[in-house]
């Protein structure tokens, strides 16, 4: 293909859509390599150029991890969800507000633009309530495992994010929700921009991953679009499993919103996110109603 040619493949879309709003998760899988880190942003802000309105909701799991078993602690998973006592949340707060966060607005400040760096606490964008037992299955039997401080979105009051993307800032979103008592409680960055986008009422959300979309089971191709039907089924067989849970529900929660479309992207390969939004054919897999 000519050069002119992609450039020209993108206008319909460029066109379609200007001055939407899409709410992209930037999955603390696909930051681990700093320069593919660096050209995800600075799509993001070529995004912003074009005349879109860009929030940016960003996880931290690798980097949590790490910093979880520097101090002697496991992590410890269920469905996809971290087991989060007192320490642990200590440890997801200065990892993801003192670090990433503030990490993603230098990069995005490097490209010329203005970001603006809060998390769920600030202006009572995220409220939540304490997640209720999960019910897991531990060989043979089912048992009821606590999250600890693992927060359920009760709220998004999307006010701030209006007014900071009304003024051009890039918005980045750190995990974290305060409940009604003013408490700490540590959120799925997958839930949260999934809530986030609906209550902007954004055109797209984006979830960028280490993987290449949601995958059959083997592993072996990428499913390039799904129907919220086949998104359940894929979940009820359990092919979809782990940190997709989450990211998959979100998704099925923000298409049957009223969000457009909700897409799997693999952030770790350069420019994937232009790729999506820009070609007929996309590059990951597309979710709609
Ligand atoms: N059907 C599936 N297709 C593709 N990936 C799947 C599937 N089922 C489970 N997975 C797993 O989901 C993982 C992606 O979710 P994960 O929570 O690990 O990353 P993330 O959400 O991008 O990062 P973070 O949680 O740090 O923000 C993949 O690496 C893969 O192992
Ligand atoms: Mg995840």
């Amino acid at each position: 293909m000519k050069r002119e040619d992609v450039l020209m493949e993108a206008l319909p879309y460029i066109q379609k859509f200007y001055g939407k709003t899409i709410v992209i998760k930037l999955g603390g899988h696909a930051m681990v390599d700093q320069n593919i880190l660096n050209t995800v942003i600075r799509d993001a802000v070529l995004l912003r150029y074009v005349g879109m309105k860009v929030v940016l909701v960003h996880g931290g799991g690798p980097e949590i991890t790490a910093k979880m078993q520097a101090m002697g602690k496991e992590p410890r998973f269920v469905g996809g969800l971290r087991i989060t006592d007192a320490e642990t949340l200590e440890i997801a707060q200065m990892v993801l507000v003192g670090k990433i966060n503030a990490g993603i607005v230098a990069l995005i400040a490097n490209c010329g633009t203005r970001a603006v760096g809060i998390s769920g606490n600030d202006g009572n964008l995220l409220i939540a309530r304490k997640m209720e037992p999960q019910r897991v299955k531990v060989g043979e039997t089912v048992e009821e495992v606590d999250l600890g401080m693992v927060g359920e979105i009760e709220e998004v009051d999307p006010e701030l994010l209006n007014g900071l993307l009304t003024q051009n800032y890039i918005p980045v979103v750190a995990p974290i929700a305060l409940d009604r008592q003013g408490r700490n409680l540590n959120i799925n960055a997958d839930t949260a921009a999934a809530e986030i986008a609906i209550a902007l009422k954004a055109f797209k959300l984006i979830n960028l991953t280490d993987v290449d979309g949601v995958m059959n089971a083997e592993r072996t191709m990428v499913y390039h679009r799904l129907s919220l039907a086949e998104a359940e089924a894929m979940i009820g067989e359990g092919i979809i499993a782990g940190g997709m849970i989450p990211k998959l529900d979100g998704c099925m929660k923000a298409v049957r919103s009223g969000v457009t479309s909700a897409h799997v992207v693999n952030g770790n390969k350069e420019h994937n996110l232009l790729l999506e939004l820009f070609t007929d054919l996309g590059v990951g897999t597309m979710l709609t109603l």
